[in-house]
């Protein structure tokens, strides 16, 4: 069975969440291709040159930790807003989309640009506030010193360059189902986003 559920958004949306939860409920396969982007970021903060770097990726890099610092997330955004960048990244995330058993992918691009046929599209968002107190609670956990003030900082100047940039820039697709997980917990947003699958499913 071929089946692609596409989730983008801005950051700490919730998009990753809903995504494992989903993998695992209906044991799809899950990519998340900011780490793609993230694993590129930091090769170049460690000198490398940006395509040098994307055509480089191994797997490895996406296991390694460290990908989830907000100097990490700047670079990811920096680099993905180089077009040839996202070029060499393309071919693997579409294999991965269309891969025989379902797939769950979330990004920015998934439902325009990866793989607009995506059976089930979803663009998850939340208030800035919301988010950005979200993702302070992940860097108060994870030992990151970051005040919540310049975790709003860093999540919007990301936003504003992933939507403003020319090369696939965030943005619902058309026939995307919009989710503001503002005041929804995670399992009323998972719900949300089961039902969509599941009525998918069935219509056929
Ligand atoms: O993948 P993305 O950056 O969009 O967000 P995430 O890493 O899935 O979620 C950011 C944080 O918000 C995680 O710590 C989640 O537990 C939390 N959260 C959520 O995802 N959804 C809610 N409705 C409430 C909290
Ligand atoms: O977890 P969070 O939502 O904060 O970020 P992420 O999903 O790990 O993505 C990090 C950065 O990679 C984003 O700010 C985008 O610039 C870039 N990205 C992208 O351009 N296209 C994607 N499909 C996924 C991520």
């Amino acid at each position: 069975m071929i089946f692609t559920v596409a989730i983008d958004g801005p950051a700490a949306a919730g998009k990753g969440t809903i995504s494992r939860e989903v993998a695992a409920r209906f044991g799809f396969a899950h990519l998340d291709t900011g780490l793609i982007y993230r694993a590129t970021g930091r090769r170049v903060l460690a000198g490398e040159a940006p395509l040098e770097a994307a055509r480089a990726l191994e797997p490895g890099d996406l296991a390694a930790g460290g990908l989830r610092t907000p100097e990490v997330a700047q670079a990811a955004s920096r680099v993905a807003a180089i077009p040839e960048v996202r070029e060499a990244l393309v071919a693997f995330q579409r294999r991965f989309a269309r891969r025989e058993g379902g797939a769950v992918l979330d990004g920015r691009d998934i439902g325009t640009v990866i793989c607009p046929e995506a059976e089930v599209k979803l663009f998850v968002t939340a208030s800035d506030a919301v988010r950005a107190h979200r993702r302070w609670l992940e860097e108060q956990a994870a030992g990151l010193g970051t005040s919540e003030a310049d975790v709003l900082a860093e999540l919007q100047a990301r936003d504003a360059r992933d939507a403003a940039r020319a090369a696939a820039p965030m943005r619902a697709a058309d026939d995307a189902l919009q989710l503001d997980t503002s005041r929804m917990s995670i399992e009323e947003a998972v719900a949300a986003a089961v039902a969509a699958i599941s009525d998918r499913m069935d219509r056929g």
